[in-house]
């Protein structure tokens, strides 16, 4: 076990306060035993006997380790070819219906072995870490058979492995209908086997799955969402992104813990994720590469009381982006986010988008992941554009 350790001299963001509110405590202190944070308080009323172990925080800013709650890191190739093509005025889903979009880069993802998917995946997670994440969530769905959606799931395992970073998988097996199958016969023959495959080998921490006129609808997601509930798993969904699919009801009525993009989710939506306890995951960097102008209803799930989550959808089409600091600039100004919404949704609504409890705010017990920053207040984290003011950041403890 590592020494403790006394963080002195920090504005504390805690992120407990009531709808994600900052909580912030100025002139404060934290100490970390383990790997966990055993104090946090007023530095008038830290005990003496601490002394000897500090980082001096030199008035900065402590938040909770970011948490990065919807990823794809981990693919093979780019599609770069693409970008410009909508440059041209082709739509993403026109491009996909043309046999390009996520099938080009399941090819790339079957072509690549095991090593050269985890060293690009581990250049895409030193970026995020580099900009305190201590939390990422990374899905399959470019295998889109047995073979290859365990091969993701496995590289996203071993970027965990291999660095100073939480890991949650997804298994997104209905992602897309691959070439020579109906979309039904897919997700029978080919999508539940691989999540009960995925499952027995331990690598699946949530079920995930796009609802959508160029994926599955809502009756063949409905069908790989009752398999996860009887392999004990949770679920989310890819819903309402391009069109009104029924996607967040469905998501809502299956106890979801997250529907994600929801640019088309209606008032009715907002409600049923407020009754469900299910967080609306804004990925406002496919909102802006895919040219979209219909925005997320953020007034309605403020008004509903649904927690609001920010993530890059990191993914080599509809969100290039690897800057989760950049997606919660992108949620305030394109989405109308207040940077204190950001932060929260990169921090505990986050961490309550991927079921974990036990991060994403700064409080005794919880985990000492934490991000220390060279700005006096939290809103200049969504302030900048392309700035990164890490300081430093801490993992599970350790400095
Ligand atoms: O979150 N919407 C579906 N899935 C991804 C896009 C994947 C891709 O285009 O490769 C998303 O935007
Ligand atoms: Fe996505």
């Amino acid at each position: 076990m590592s020494d403790p350790v006394f963080i002195t001299n920090v504005s504390v963001a805690r992120m407990d306060g009531a709808d994600g509110a900052y909580s912030l405590l100025r002139q404060a202190g934290l100490r970390i035993e383990g790997d966990r944070i055993a104090w946090v308080g007023p530095m008038a009323e830290a005990d003496p006997a601490w002394r000897g172990q500090e980082i001096d925080g030199g008035g900065r800013l402590l938040t909770p380790a970011l948490i990065d709650c919807h990823t794809h890191i981990v693919h093979g190739g780019n599609r770069a070819r693409e970008f410009e093509m909508r440059l041209q005025g082709a739509s993403y889903e026109e491009i996909a219906r043309a046999g390009g979009g996520i099938v080009s880069t399941v090819s790339a993802t079957r072509a690549a072995d095991e090593q050269t998917l985890l060293d690009a995946a581990l250049i895409r997670a030193d970026a995020l870490i580099a900009e305190g994440v201590g939390t990422v969530e990374i899905k399959s769905g470019y295998g889109l058979d047995i073979e290859t959606e365990l091969k993701m799931l496995r590289v996203a395992r071993a970027v965990g492995a291999q660095r100073p970073l939480r890991v949650v998988t997804s298994f997104l097996g209905a992602h897309a209908v691959p070439k020579g199958k109906t979309a039904d016969a897919y997700i029978d023959e080919v999508c539940i086997p691989a999540l009960e495959a995925a499952h027995e080998a331990g690598l699946v921490d949530a079920v995930d799955g796009f609802c959508e006129g160029i994926a599955f609808d809502a009756t063949q997601i409905a069908r790989v969402f009752d398999r996860a509930a009887a392999l004990g798993l949770p679920v989310k969904l890819h819903a309402e992104q391009l069109s009104n699919m029924g996607g967040t009801a469905l998501a809502a009525s299956h106890g979801a813990l997250s529907a994600d993009h929801v640019e088309f989710a209606t008032e009715a939506d907002a409600r049923a994720l407020k009754a469900a306890g299910s967080v609306a995951v804004l990925l406002p960097g496919a909102f802006y590469t895919l040219h979209e102008t219909q925005k997320p209803p953020v007034a309605a799930f403020r008004a509903a009381g649904v927690p609001m989550a920010v993530a890059t959808d990191w993914n080599p089409g509809s969100s290039p982006m690897g800057s989760l600091l950049l997606a919660m600039n992108m949620g305030c100004t394109l989405f109308g986010l207040t940077p204190a919404e950001a932060l929260a949704g990169t921090t505990c609504h986050a961490a309550r988008a991927l079921g974990l409890k036990d991060c994403g705010v700064i409080a005794p017990g919880m985990r000492a992941d934490l991000a220390l920053w060279d700005v006096e207040a939290p809103a200049e984290l969504s302030y900048g554009i392309g700035i990164n003011p890490l300081y430093r950041r801490i993992h599970g403890g350790r400095a």
